[in-house]
């Protein structure tokens, strides 16, 4: 898959492109690009940004600034990029970020992720140019670039070869081997340290009592987890 990212800051991105599953992701033909908006602004002395109608706090991402970088980037109307491939705009309020999203974002041949600044984005850059608005929690960052990272990771270890065992994949948290549930706890050695132990059937070399075990685990924690956060 491709992924483009649309920022003021690339450098940002350069520590999480060295992370091994995104190395890995590389490796095997998927791309991650950048794309600095202000490379494209048509405004004298690089301004990408401007104060919003009506007064207020902050700076808002101006929409002719994301349209020129959306057009040179991809040779077409931005208006019609939505219909070509998903273009995320990510805002705090947007839909939130879940395993299920990450499989559904996971599966697309090609994305691109908006980052705002600042105040975030002239409405009309997400009216227009975008398909959706993605958040990663209802809390307000500086700006998008966190959360762009955290879509690219959540996203990127989905596909085959991004994790050197395709098995940690496969029972994780949320994942349908559990149920949708969180994972079980882990232990590895020592097998004891300062008196605390580990539960004797990991040790066993029992691989059903350990199955059984491991599910009987992550099934308390997700009836722990329905007690204290209940469902809305
Ligand atoms: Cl996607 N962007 C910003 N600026 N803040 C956020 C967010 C995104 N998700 C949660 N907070």
């Amino acid at each position: 898959m491709e992924i483009d990212v649309f920022t003021l800051f690339p450098d940002a991105f350069a520590w999480f492109e060295r992370q091994r599953h995104v190395a890995n992701a590389l490796a095997a033909g998927h791309r991650l690009r950048y794309v600095n908006y202000r490379d494209h602004t048509p405004l004298k002395a690089g301004q990408v940004d401007d104060t919003p109608f009506g007064g207020g706090a902050g700076m808002v991402l101006r929409v002719d600034v994301v349209e020129a970088a959306l057009a040179d980037t991809y040779g077409v109307d931005p208006v019609r990029l939505p219909a070509q491939r998903r273009v995320i705009a990510l805002t705090p309020t947007g839909r939130l970020l879940d395993e299920e999203l990450a499989g559904e974002l996971a599966r697309e041949p090609a994305l691109t992720l908006l980052c705002g600044r600042y105040e975030g984005f002239d409405q009309r850059i997400v009216e227009h140019f975008a398909s959706e608005e993605v958040s990663i929690g209802r809390y307000v960052l500086a700006g998008g670039e966190l959360a762009a990272m955290v879509v690219c990771d959540a996203v990127l270890r989905k596909l085959p070869g991004a994790l050197g065992d395709e098995r940690s994949a496969i029972e994780e948290s949320f994942s349908a081997a559990l149920e949708g549930g969180p994972e079980y706890p882990h232990y590895t050695r020592p097998a004891e340290h300062r008196g605390w132990g580990v539960p004797e059937v990991l040790l066993s070399g029992h691989h059903a009592r350990i199955a059984q075990w491991r599910l009987e685990q992550s099934r308390a924690r997700a009836d722990a987890a329905a007690r204290e956060r209940p469902l809305p």
